[in-house]
């Protein structure tokens, strides 16, 4: 069983990828996986998930904090390291278990053989905290300069966000702040460095955009010196609280530090580790993106979910999309349920935002932001795309017209309440985002009398590549759904003769509508299956010109030209993500294996899978149909897509990169809801699908109320109760 995501050898041409691939951080902190001596060049971040800044007409995406790792080493007067020289001995690597950086590079200059190493961890007991412990090694005497400091040249996509900033040093460590230009935010970074020798020289030096010092050593052959260095970052904090925590955390030392953030890790991995026998490859890949989840487990903050590119930087706006509520959020269900209770939380308080969307385009109830940022506020743009031949804006539907975001906001609640048995989360908003969202559904579809049925137009579903549908089936599941659980709660309230729905109908004027929920709930249009058996995506699908993604890549003029909207996909059946077999994953219960398999053979070979969800929920589907072998490659994609860094990371001009964490959810989903097929009702059952190269699945989950440990063969299984 392996723990270890390591590269050997330095890559110039790799060093973006790296710093997605060797992240570190929590959702207040991300520090990507870049070496000590990079710079904004080479896109290091120390990245402030979750606080939005804007700038002029720029983009509100989360802030970048000044860079407190950078650190340059000098021997005899040359500088070395990665950027400047070619290591003949080079190694990165992120250990799991424990969330810690490690790199190790070795240099001949002029016949002197130079090796740093570092290690770096944030730590997972402080708010902000990152401890880096840097050595280097010379195998001739020399005169050795260390430059170690904070670096405030930001790389920022929309920014700069920082302003009025300051350097400066007292009592040994090194500040950097500012204010951030929209919110007025004080950011605050410090720094403090213990040297384990004793240096020849030490200097404070100002510049324009950093304050470093300079350690001057008279290196003797062979011996090793390491400078330990403390960093805090604050927002919004006082200078002299930070000042505290930084001398705390010198004050105990990196080692001790570290056995605490390691002794936490341990009790993360206790609950949450998958361990998959028979198959290292896909058992690393499985914990590597179980380690993404763990990184962004929102638990422990008040008013926070999970972006979809995680905390690896200001990609996408650094907002939260559906991504969390259907890919991610059932990791939580079976690990963590106080992430769970804040993803649901989280949109309880952005109801107020889904409100205000709504009425914008002069709609009822709730319309929740397709990309959310802090408040429920919308970041998504109408042009969210530029065109790569002609550089203009191209206008984009994703936020007017992606209403199954709604819906995906009341199905994770529905999911979080069967799992946990907490209904008091109704209680709590929980009610008032059903309602609401039922509210805007009854006013943006309509009823259809010719057809007399309740038809939704103009809308886009999970496929962003064909705009402005009518009926598209993903989404008319959904409106259902919505529909069906204001029902479904009404009853629970009678049943608990409880007057609380009834005080918030009244309350809200929602009679009527309740009323006509109750009419038109089975005259909601769901698509039935044609002959074939294939339910057609929306209206008109059928009849879109049927070509094969070769085709369509043949016409393609620019590697990173949109296909969606008026680009070379919208008249066709090419899709960019599962859509319809999306919608039959989550709403399994109601179809046949057969129509199941009918839709992925007639849509599997249309699907780009040009986002990374979409390979999971195929792969999810094609165990359903008993078909593991189908689903394993797919689940490899999305569990290996931030180890290869094979993805996107164009839309248009637009630069997507960044971390996957819905496709690290999505292969969670496949090895535990899949593969191991383990369903959570009143009882917790399996229906064992492995793939030819799995010969066990083992791991825990929580459901109402109890912990499991389960255990699944190719043929058998075992649920044992945990006792506490
Ligand atoms: C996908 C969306 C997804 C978003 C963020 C887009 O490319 O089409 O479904 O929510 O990326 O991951």
């Amino acid at each position: 069983m392996s723990w270890n995501i390591k590269e050997v050898g330095f890559d110039q041409h790799k060093i973006i990828h790296r710093g997605n691939q060797f992240l570190i951080g929590h959702l207040k902190l991300g520090v990507r996986g870049t070496l000590d001596e990079m710079r904004k060049e080479a896109l290091v971040a120390v990245h402030l998930p979750l606080v939005y800044d804007q700038v002029g007409d720029g983009w509100r995406e989360p802030v970048n904090a000044f860079n407190p790792l950078f650190t340059q080493v000098f021997v005899n007067g040359v500088e070395v390291g990665v950027m400047h020289q070619n290591p003949y001995e080079h190694e990165q690597n992120l250990s799991l278990k424990d969330a810690v950086m490690s790199r190790k590079s070795a240099f001949h200059i002029d016949g002197n053989d130079i090796v740093i190493e570092s290690k770096r961890f944030v730590s997972d007991l402080e708010e902000r905290a990152i401890l880096v412990k840097y050595s280097v090694t010379a195998s001739q005497p020399c005169k050795i300069e260390i430059k170690t400091g904070i670096d405030g040249d930001i790389w920022d996509i929309h920014g700069p966000h920082i302003e009025k900033v300051l350097f400066s040093e007292a009592d040994d460590v090194l500040v950097a702040s500012g204010v951030s230009h929209e919110k007025k935010n004080q950011i605050t970074v410090l720094k403090s460095i213990d040297c384990d020798f004793k240096p020849v020289q030490e200097t404070i030096n100002k510049e324009d955009k950093g304050i470093y010092k300079l350690i001057e050593i008279d290196a003797s052959a062979h011996q090793t010196y390491t400078v330990d260095q403390y960093i805090h970052i604050g927002v919004d904090e006082k200078d002299d609280v930070l000042k505290d925590r930084l001398h705390h955390l010198a004050y105990k030392g990196f080692d001790q530090h570290l056995k605490r953030h390691q002794q936490s890790w341990l009790k993360k991995w206790d609950i949450a580790d998958v361990k998959i026998e028979g198959d290292e490859k896909a058992d690393l890949s499985l914990r590597y993106s179980i380690y993404h989840l763990l990184i962004l487990a929102p638990s422990r903050y008040d008013h926070a979910s999970i972006p979809a590119r995680g905390i690896s930087g200001q990609t996408y706006k650094g907002a939260i999309f559906w991504d969390t509520e259907i890919f991610m959020l059932p990791f939580y269900l079976n690990h963590d349920l106080e992430s769970a209770k804040k993803i649901i939380e989280y949109r309880i308080q952005g109801l107020k935002g889904a409100l205000e969307k709504a009425k914008s385009y002069g709609f009822k109830g709730a319309f929740y932001a397709w990309e959310s940022q802090d408040d429920g506020h919308d970041a998504c743009t109408d042009y969210n795309v530029t065109d790569v031949f002609t550089k203009r804006l191209i206008r984009t539907y994703f936020k007017d017209k992606q209403v199954h975001i709604s819906g995906d906001v009341v199905y994770a609640m529905m999911m979080y309440m069967k799992r946990t048995g907490d209904y008091e989360i109704l209680h709590q908003g929980g009610l008032n985002v059903i309602l609401e969202v039922a509210r805007f559904y009854l006013d943006y579809g309509h009823y259809a009398i010719s057809k007399d049925r309740f038809e939704v137009w103009d809308v886009m579903g999970p496929d962003e590549y064909h705009e402005r549908v009518h009926n598209n089936a993903f989404t008319n599941q959904l409106v259902k759904m919505v529909f069906e659980t204001v029902l479904n709660v009404e009853n629970y309230f009678i049943h608990q003769k409880s007057p609380i729905f009834e005080e918030l109908v009244r309350k809200m004027d929602f009679e009527d509508e309740l009323k006509t929920i109750k009419e038109i709930i089975s005259k909601v249009y769901i698509k039935e299956v044609n002959d074939d058996l294939i339910i057609e995506q929306f209206d008109g699908y059928f009849k879109l010109k049927d070509i094969t993604k070769k085709d369509l890549f043949e016409k393609k003029l620019h590697p990173n030209e949109y296909l969606g909207g008026q680009g070379l996909a919208g008249d066709t059946k090419i899709i960019k993500q599962a859509d319809v077999i999306a919608m039959l994953y989550l709403f399994k219960e109601k179809y046949s294996k057969q129509i199941m398999k009918a839709n992925w053979d007639y849509y599997e070979p249309r699907t780009e899978h040009g986002s990374s969800l979409s390979a999971s929920m195929y792969a999810l589907t094609a165990c359903l149909t008993d078909n593991p072998d189908y689903a394993y490659p797919l689940f490899m994609k999305s569990a290996t897509v931030d180890l290869t860094g094979e993805s996107k990371h164009y839309a248009g001009d637009v630069y997507i990169g960044g971390t996957h964490p819905a496709a690290s959810g999505g292969a969670y989903m496949t090895v535990v809801h899949g593969f191991a097929g383990c369903t959570f009702s009143d009882q917790v059952s399996c229906i064992p699908h492995l793939p030819k190269s799995i010969t066990s699945i083992r791991f825990k989950a929580h459901h109402l109320g109890k912990t499991y440990e389960i255990c699944v063969k190719k043929d058998t299984f075992d649920i044992k109760e945990l006792t506490k």
